[in-house]
């Protein structure tokens, strides 16, 4: 799998038409696929082409990021 520095990972912050990735657990996935996340923002509370391991573990429901596609690890 390809290796994301924070700083590759934040070209992914789907501005511009740009994928929509977030990092979990050491992770990246792509979450392009979901209406909630579309142009990069969740929630108007989180934006993606970032680690969100903390916030994740805080969000308020069950679904989790994992069920996305896995395009590479954070190093
Ligand atoms: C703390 C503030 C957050 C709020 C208020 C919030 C709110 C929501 C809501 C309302 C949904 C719709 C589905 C549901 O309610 O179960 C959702 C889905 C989702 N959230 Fe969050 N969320 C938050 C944080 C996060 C964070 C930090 C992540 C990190 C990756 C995340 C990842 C996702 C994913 C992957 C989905 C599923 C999207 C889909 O199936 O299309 N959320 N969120």
């Amino acid at each position: 799998m390809k290796e994301y520095t924070a700083e590759e990972l934040a070209r992914f912050d789907g501005k511009n038409g740009s994928p929509v990735y977030v990092a979990y657990k050491g992770v990246v996935y792509d979450v392009s696929g979901s209406p909630m996340w579309s142009g990069g923002d969740h929630e108007g509370m989180h934006a993606a082409g970032r680690d969100l391991t903390v916030e994740h573990d805080d969000a308020p429901h069950e679904v989790h990021v994992t069920e996305f596609p896995q395009v590479g690890t954070l190093v």
